[in-house]
């Protein structure tokens, strides 16, 4: 029998994985008193036996606390006797140190990764800012795509074209675009700091036209306002923001101030989500057979 487990960081994505897969939805008591421990440490417990079941976890990992709720869920689930336990960690925090890039750094994600692996058969992400990462993670790793979900959304909208607002969202960008029946285009970013990027002044043609700048998470959002600033000064009629992972940090709100709309999926729950990616995790699921 399947069963799927959400930590509290994606319960709303994963009762929909489980509708979608007409599986068995586990509820999990999250405060073992009402108001929770008061020093602010997590507590899981699973109300429904898995003994023998496929459990799908599907918890994304930001912030902290809810990473340490996915290994407190992974463990009870082990030792609550699962066949199989598969991941899903729709957006992956700290997935973009993704490498070391100053002598004595951790590589972070891969330190997740193995801590994963020690109760999880198979890990599920999405949009993760390196992919290439996931091949030396020590258990069997997969991206799914939620360009489907946004493609068809933005085909909805009825949007004109679609913008990367960098390199990196190029593959995104093209995948919805082709889905959306639009085509698109992409800027070049340099990044100076956490905080500040520039973009390399390039001639779009979007005079009078609905575009989408979509990318794969928005932090900041200063990747997002200074491509949206660019498009208005040549001519952009609407300009509306989509991230697949809307992390909405510091002054993400007033940044975003320079779009029409801002959308993001449901890896992140937040006031934005518009976009529902549990088609493309079920699907995801399905294939494991
Ligand atoms: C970086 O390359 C990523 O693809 C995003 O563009 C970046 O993380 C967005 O961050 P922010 O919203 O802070 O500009």
């Amino acid at each position: 029998m399947m069963r799927v487990v959400g930590g509290s960081a994606s319960v709303t994505l994963a009762r929909g994985i489980a509708r979608e897969l007409d599986a068995s939805y586990v509820d999990v008591a999250f405060e073992k008193h009402p108001g929770g421990f008061p020093d602010g440490e997590r507590y899981v417990r699973l109300t429904a036996s898995v003994a023998g079941d496929h459990v799908i976890v599907v918890q994304t990992t930001h912030p902290d606390p809810m990473l340490i709720e996915l290994f407190l869920l992974a463990d009870a689930i082990r030792d609550g006797g699962a066949s199989q336990l598969t991941a899903v960690v729709p957006y992956f925090g700290y997935g973009r140190q993704d490498k070391r890039f100053l002598e004595g750094e951790a590589v972070s994600a891969k330190t997740i990764a193995k801590h994963l692996a020690v109760d999880c058969d198979e890990l599920l992400t999405m949009a993760i800012h390196n992919p290439g990462i996931l091949q030396t993670f020590p258990l069997p790793s997969r991206e799914v795509s939620g360009m489907p979900a946004i493609g068809r959304y933005l085909k909805s909208a009825k949007v004109d074209m679609l913008l990367a607002p960098d390199r990196n969202a190029i593959r995104l960008a093209k995948e919805a675009s082709k889905i959306a029946g639009v085509p698109f285009d992409s800027l070049e970013k340099r990044r100076i700091d956490s905080y500040t990027v520039k973009i390399t002044p390039k001639a779009l043609a979007v005079k009078g036209k609905f575009v989408a700048i979509v990318d794969d998470v928005i932090s900041t959002g200063g990747t997002i306002s200074m491509a949206a600033r660019e498009l208005r000064s040549q001519g952009a009629r609407r300009v509306v923001a989509v991230g697949v992972h809307g992390l909405f940090v510091n002054n993400a709100e007033a940044n975003l101030k320079t779009c029409d709309d801002v959308i993001a999926t449901d890896t992140i729950q937040s006031p934005h989500t518009k976009v529902s990616v549990a088609p493309e995790f079920a699907a995801a699921i399905r294939a494991l057979g």
